[in-house]
């Protein structure tokens, strides 16, 4: 289950529109097929966004490599196109910026050639640096469990799809059910697109984790008549007094968990931190194609041309986040101090 592969100069993606009933692969033959799977939710999760989007700058850099024009400002609009695929999961902007850097760190005497090998090696290096932290996040988080508890529930997928290798959120959760800490995971099924019930439950049921699908309005009862010992969920982008946005629904399972008295984590790399914004009212939310709620499977289950809102993400103020799961550590409330520390 690999979401994003790189391999001989080849970039191929996961399909995760077509999950769970076909596994297929897209081949991107250059940086145009890249965006267009991002924007198509092909793949998708803010790390493995991240990723695609530094290959996608591999490929971009390979067709300038035999062009006489300024390549660094070539580049640039080709992180320009990049950028402008999905706005929330600030990954994207993360790894792109990451490439840019590392083009303009490299001397100007420096061949389009020697500049194109230079970017393939730091695209490596952030999709491996992803497969480290994911593990370092999984570890830090079984500190939250001492005890072994009954259930725990997730939100959207934050798992190996989302990512390089086994996930935040999810990685925690398949560390933690190894380790014996937990016996079942609740999945909501995440509407409208169905991450929760498409991907996570299928990943956790493809590793023999024991997972129950729930739909979103199910989770308060959930919690209240299933013994939920903890939420744990992803994040698209964290601000720096810890307001987290992720997948839609995110905020009202805060929310209930509040009232159920159940803590809710969210796991995320430092990749994830936007320390250019102090709070989560500074977090573009993405608003989709009203068809994606009017619509299931392409049959229509609401009035033709009604009145949609389609917010893509929500945001989680800081109050109802019980802890943050990074690879450096967990963080705990007041995020300021933590999460400025991060930075460093
Ligand atoms: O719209 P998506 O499927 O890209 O949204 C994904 C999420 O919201 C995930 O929970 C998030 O990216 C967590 S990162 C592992």
């Amino acid at each position: 289950m690999q979401s994003i592969k790189w391999s001989n100069g080849r970039l191929t993606l996961l399909n995760q529109t077509l999950l769970p009933g076909i596994v297929d692969y897209i081949e991107c033959g250059d940086y145009r097929r890249v965006a267009e799977a991002i924007r198509r939710l092909e793949v998708r999760g803010a790390p493995a966004i991240g990723a695609a989007a530094a290959f996608g700058l591999v490929l971009g850099a390979r067709e300038l490599a035999g062009q006489s024009l300024d390549f660094r400002e070539a580049l640039r609009q080709i992180a320009d196109e990049l950028r402008q695929t999905r706005p929330t999961a600030v990954n994207l902007f993360w790894a792109i910026n990451r490439m840019l850097s590392a083009a303009d760190k490299a001397p100007s005497t420096v061949s389009p050639v020697e500049l194109l090998a230079l970017l393939e090696q730091e695209a490596l290096r952030i999709m491996e640096e992803d497969r480290e932290v994911n593990g370092r996040i999984a570890q830090h988080g079984l500190v939250l469990f001492p005890h072994a508890v009954e259930a725990v529930l997730t939100h959207c997928n934050a798992g190996a799809l989302a990512t390089v290798d086994i996930g935040t959120a999810l990685g925690v959760i398949r560390q933690g059910w190894q380790a014996g800490k937990f016996k079942r995971v609740f999945a909501d099924e995440t509407r409208p697109l169905l991450q929760g019930a498409r991907l996570t439950a299928w990943e956790l049921k493809e590793d023999g984790i024991p997972v129950t699908l729930i739909t979103d309005s199910m989770a308060g009862w959930v919690m209240k008549q299933k013994k939920v010992a903890a939420v744990i969920v992803g994040a698209d982008r964290i601000a720096t007094n810890g307001d987290v946005a992720n997948k839609i629904g995110t905020y009202s399972v805060a929310v209930l968990a509040r009232q159920h008295g159940i803590p809710f984590y969210v796991a995320a790399p430092v990749s994830t931190f936007d320390f250019s914004i102090a709070g989560g009212d500074e977090i573009p939310i993405e608003e989709r194609n009203p068809q994606e709620v009017t619509a299931i499977g392409g049959t229509l289950i609401a009035p033709d041309g009604i009145d949609v809102f389609n917010p893509a993400f929500d945001v989680t103020p800081a109050e109802l986040v019980s802890a943050i799961i990074t690879e450096r550590g967990v963080l705990r409330p007041p995020y300021g101090p933590a999460i400025r520390s991060l930075r460093k």
